[in-house]
């Protein structure tokens, strides 16, 4: 075979492997290229299962009809050419493995009784094999089985590609899983905490308040010496409250669930924004209906977060707040002319989990999250979550609020 021709081929197979999206695809057309270009009368790939070790049928083309009839029954199980790769047996390309099924299927035809094998070796694995059936009297020159091993190893590094691919994409996915019931189970616990405490401790000290300002006001009217540090247990325990309250708030506002975001927007600006001293520039949307509960929790814990983070860190004199919707989009803006801060800055959000959690969220529901932040000028955070198709949905359980 003439060099140019050699390379033709390559390039051919190497083409059909970049080109394909899965593995199958390229495995089928890199099989078919073979198949043609070497003049031989069918050929099929054995791939080894990564969780059973077993070795399968993965492609083939031309497999003479009674191999492939019954879904390719006659394909599994063990053979020659598969044992003689267990056993280390099958190291290089060669011209001829006697074939059992070959010779179950095609009893009569004696000299069609074997096939080329060529093992599939990526970085000393074993991944497969490729088995070539030859016509009659013709063998595989020394080039050819040369050329056959460097096509053999290319493919071996694609199903070694397209396996490492698919282990990290299934470990991101079991990572994404984890993190969306940890967000599930930590949302349904801080609902807990917070009705436990508005209903224990809370119920409590409303009590104690009320008999307190009741004896502070009767001992006042008598004069008694009493009266002063009365009223004053009386204002402690109402600062207490109050703060019980602002507590209750900040792990689960009741509004949230009660009316929506949009009215526990306007109820965390004034309880925990306005106190703090820092002037708010409010634009809420008007909704005529409740958006999905996961939507409005998201969109609530992101711009909880985003306007902490204006309050610890940013020392700004304005924020602005915005929801807006846009072709389908929820946008949830926060901005704030604080002194900024570099995101590519090395160490900035390791150790901490506000910047992640905001994005993680709005990924979780098909969102994303941007921050651009600008030392000096200050910080903008915009969240686009996608809303369902009729955003008029009842308020129902969903996937990130647990009962
Ligand atoms: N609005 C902002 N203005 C200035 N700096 C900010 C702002 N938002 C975030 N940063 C910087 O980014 C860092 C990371 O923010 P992130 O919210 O991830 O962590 P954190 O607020 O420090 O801690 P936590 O995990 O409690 O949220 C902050 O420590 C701060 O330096
Ligand atoms: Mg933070």
């Amino acid at each position: 075979m003439q060099i140019a021709q050699q390379m033709s081929i390559f390039r051919g197979i190497a083409e059909v492997l970049n080109r394909s999206f899965t593995l199958r695809e390229a495995l089928d057309a890199a099989l078919y290229r073979i198949v043609e270009l070497l003049g031989v009368r069918s050929g099929w790939i054995f791939l080894t299962e990564p969780e059973t070790e077993q070795l399968r049928i993965a492609a083939d083309v031309r497999l003479p009809q009674a191999l492939s009839v019954a879904g390719k029954r006659r394909m599994a199980g063990d053979c020659r050419c598969i044992q003689m790769l267990r056993n280390g047996e099958l190291t290089e390309p060669v011209n001829f493995v006697p074939c059992a099924r070959l010779e179950q299927v095609l009893p009569q035809a004696t000299e069609s009784h074997r096939h080329a094998s060529v093992p599939l070796i990526a970085q000393d694995e074993a991944v497969g094999i490729l088995n070539l059936w030859l016509p009659p009297g013709r063998e595989f020159t020394h080039e050819e089985l040369s050329m056959l091993e460097v096509i053999a190893h290319e493919l071996a590094v694609t199903i070694q590609r397209a396996r490492l691919f698919d282990k990290v994409r299934h470990q991101e996915k079991i990572l994404r899983d984890l993190l969306q019931r940890l967000m599930l189970a930590q949302e349904a616990e801080r609902r807990r905490i917070a009705q436990d405490l508005h209903d224990h401790a809370g119920q409590m000290m409303t009590a104690i308040i009320i008999q307190l300002a009741q004896m502070a006001t009767r001992a006042e009217e008598r004069q008694d010496a009493n009266a002063a540090a009365l009223r004053r247990l009386h204002d402690i325990a109402q600062q207490g409250l109050d703060d019980l309250r602002a507590l209750v708030h900040e792990l689960r506002p009741s509004v949230l669930d009660d009316l929506g975001l949009v009215p526990a927007v306007r109820s965390y600006v004034d309880r925990v924004v306005k106190p703090a001293g820092i002037e708010v520039d409010l634009h809420l949307l008007e909704m005529a209906h409740r958006l999905p509960a996961e939507i409005e929790t998201v969109a609530f814990r992101i711009l909880q977060e985003a306007v902490t983070n204006t309050l610890r860190h940013a020392r700004a004199r304005r924020v602005e707040v915005r929801l807006d919707r846009r072709d389908r989009m929820l946008i949830v803006m926060i901005r704030d002319d604080g002194v900024g801060f570099d995101p590519e800055a090395p160490g900035i959000g390791r150790g901490s989990l506000g910047l992640h959690g905001m994005r993680e969220r709005a990924q979780l529901i098909g969102g994303t999250l941007q921050i651009m932040a600008v030392p000096g000028v200050g910080t903008t955070v915009v969240a686009r979550i996608p809303l369902p198709e009729d955003p008029h949905q009842p308020k129902g359980p969903s996937r990130l609020e647990a009962p």
